[in-house]
This record gives structure tokens, C-alpha cells and sequence, in this order.
């Protein structure tokens, strides 16, 4: 089954064709990154805009890089929540307008469920339920143990801000630019240990609830309480990377040690992208014995269609009837993945 992955829940615009949920056939990504580092993040109006032009060049390019024509495809997927709601619209729009007009059966995704899937695209043939997923990016932050496919149980989320976020708003602090995650990873690597002292909040707790905006204000009451020279940042910078790190990293190795029932772990979004984050987490998987995966392809970390053509692949096993060329989309800016399926 060929199924056309559509995404358009924050700033990119991406479409995908996949077969069986696991072999990407084509991935097209067309980010507005570069626009949003003007304001430092994404102007929800403006994302909203921006997609209308991309959205259809990225869907023919897409069937185009497959070598596939509509009458291959077998179902058109979208991501229909959670997301900023102006873009949402643009990709649901585009959705049920193409699977009317071409008759395909149309299969809402929840654009975290997909993230979910997006380390099975490079493994399909090795991973293991029950697993633990670090969900972590600029929109959501969680800790899931996925018992089965359509089976979740949040074991923890961030109290305030995401970890994206925080690196989104830190390098905005430090000038450093937009999207922060990389920017901060990139300046980092020239700072040196120990000049700067920031808190790892709510580390010591046993709740695996997180919490990332006191670490921003933190960040912020160092820099008014001296003025920080340029070279000095890298090392603010490291000091930022390395408590967000230290915060993930021991909330996930306390969510192990609780569940000990879990065969590997997936670290998935943008964040899963930080390469401190990565051999952090290489460290902890010899140290309990347990595989950890990350998508080893930087594409599949952050915003794609191929995760939602994936998870697409197993909604319509499992609930053969329940979609149609006209299923009714449910548009929400917000969304669990604990009510989701429900
Ligand atoms: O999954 P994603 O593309 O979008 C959302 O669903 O939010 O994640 C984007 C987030 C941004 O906050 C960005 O700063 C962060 O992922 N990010 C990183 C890295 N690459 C992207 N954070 C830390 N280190 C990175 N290398
Ligand atoms: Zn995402």
C-alpha cells in the first residue's frame, strides 16, 4: 500500500510517499526556516502564508521523486493536530480536497503519533513494544511508553515550555539565531566547561514532568547580571546545551529504571537531533544494556510526511473501515496522544 504523506503543522511543508509504512519512496521538505530567523521564531501568521505556495510544488515533487502517478497512490495522510491552526488548515485543506478529487481515502494523523514513527522508517524490521519514546521539539515534549500501536501512556511532559522551545528562546537571547537547537549545538562546541553555572530544573524529582522556562530566565539573569563577551557566549551556550541534556537524559534513565518491562528506547523531534543529547544517551544505553534508537537521518528528526504516511499505514490496518475520500478531519490546535485513538 503506497500512501501520500502530507505535513504542514508548524513551519514545513512536506510531503512523502511510503509503502507499507516503511519504505520511503520520496521525502520532500520545504522549510521556512529561514524566514523565521528574522523574528527569531515562527510567526504563526506568517507559517500560515507561506505554506499555500509551497504545498503543491512539494506534493508533485514528492509523486515525482516516487516516479509514481496518482493511480498508484492508495491513500493521501495528514496531519491534523496538534500545530499552529492557520498552517494545519493549509495541509487538511489540501487533503481533503485532493483525496475527494482523485478518490482515495483520506487518514487524519496525529502529528505526535507520527513522531512516533519516524525511527521505525530506518529500523522496520528490529524494534521491540514496549518501548519508551522521548517525543522532544519545538511543539511538544513527552515521555511515552508505547505498550503497542495504538496504546500509549504519557509518563511525563514538560510543566511549561518544550526543550525546542527553550532553545529556540535561548539563542534568541544570545543573539545566536533561529531555529536555536542547532545554532546553540553549533556555538557550544567552541565554549569551554565550567564558566558558567545554570540550574537542571526539577532533576532530582522523582515525577518524570519536566520544565524548561526558569532555565531560559536563568539564562537571562546571567546576561543582565554582566555584559558577556562574544567568545564568551559558546560557553554560555555549552552551559544552556548541557543542562537541557543533563534534565532530558535523567528523566529518561528514571523512566527506565521505573519501566523495566521496556525492550529499547526512541529519542524522536527536532531536539532528537543534538548530537550531546545522542551520546549522552549512547552512554546510558551500554549502562543499562538496552538499545537506544534516534533517526540517524536528520531529515526524519524534525518536521516530515514520512513519519505521518507511516503511522497512516498502521491506523488503516488496524480501523480498515473507518476512513474514506471524505472522512471528516477533526482540525485541533492542541491534541493528546493518550485521547487520540480513543
Ligand atoms: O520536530 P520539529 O521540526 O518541529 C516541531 O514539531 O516542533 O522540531 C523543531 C525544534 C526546534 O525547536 C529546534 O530548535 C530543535 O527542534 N532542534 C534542535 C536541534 N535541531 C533542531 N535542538 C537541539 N539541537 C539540535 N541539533
Ligand atoms: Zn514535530
Amino acid at each position: 500500500m503506497k500512501i501520500l504523506g502530507i505535513e504542514s503543522t508548524c513551519d514545513e511543508t512536506a510531503a512523502a510517499v511510503v509503502e507499507n509504512g516503511k519504505e520511503v519512496l520520496s521525502s520532500v521538505i520545504s522549510s521556512q526556516a529561514k524566514l523565521h530567523e528574522k523574528t527569531g521564531g515562527v510567526v504563526p501568521e506568517v507559517a500560515a502564508r507561506k505554506h499555500l505556495p509551497a504545498i503543491i510544488p512539494v506534493i508533485k515533487e514528492a509523486l515525482a521523486k516516487a516516479d509514481l502517478k496518482w493511480e498508484d497512490i492508495d491513500a493521501i495522510a495528514v496531519s491534523e493536530c496538534p500545530g499552529l491552526l492557520g498552517s494545519l488548515l493549509i495541509g487538511c485543506v489540501t487533503a481533503q480536497f485532493l483525496a475527494f478529487l482523485k478518490d482515495k481515502k483520506l487518514i487524519p494523523v496525529n502529528h505526535v503519533v507520527g513522531h512516533l514513527y519516524s525511527v521505525y522508517l530506518e529500523n522496520p524490521n528490529e524494534l521491540k513494544f514496549p518501548r519508551l519514546i522521548l517525543t522532544v521539539s519545538g511543539g511538544h515534549n513527552e515521555i511515552v511508553l508505547m505498550k503497542n500501536h495504538f496504546d500509549f501512556e504519557i509518563l511525563g511532559s514538560t510543566l511549561d515550555d518544550s526543550a525546542g522551545e527553550a532553545f529556540d528562546k535561548a539563542a534568541r537571547l544570545m543573539g545566536l539565531g533561529y531555529p536555536g537547537g542547532p545554532q546553540i549545538q553549533k556555538a557550544a562546541e567552541l565554549g569551554k566547561e565550567g564558566e558558567f553555572q545554570l540550574p537542571r530544573p526539577m532533576i532530582n524529582q522523582d515525577s518524570l514532568n519536566m520544565s524548561f522556562s526558569g532555565l531560559k530566565t536563568a539564562l537571562l539573569y546571567e546576561m543582565k547580571k554582566k555584559k558577556i563577551s562574544e567568545d564568551k557566549i559558546s560557553s554560555l551556550a555549552l552551559e544552556f546545551q548541557n543542562a537541557v541534556v543533563d534534565v532530558l537524559v535523567a528523566k529518561i534513565k528514571k523512566a527506565v529504571e521505573k519501566n523495566p518491562e521496556i525492550k529499547e528506547v526512541h529519542l524522536v523531534g527536532g531536539v532528537s537531533a543534538n548530537k550531546v543529547l545522542r551520546l549522552k544517551l549512547k552512554t546510558l544505553s551500554e549502562t543499562f544494556n538496552l538499545p537506544i534508537y534516534y533517526p540517524e537521518n536528520i531529515s526524519f528528526c524534525t518536521d516530515n510526511a514520512a513519519m505521518i504516511a507511516s503511522a497512516a499505514y498502521f491506523q488503516t490496518l488496524e480501523f480498515p473501515n473507518k476512513y474514506s475520500s471524505e472522512t471528516k478531519l477533526n482540525i485541533k490546535p492542541n491534541s493528546s496522544i493518550e485521547d487520540y485513538f480513543k
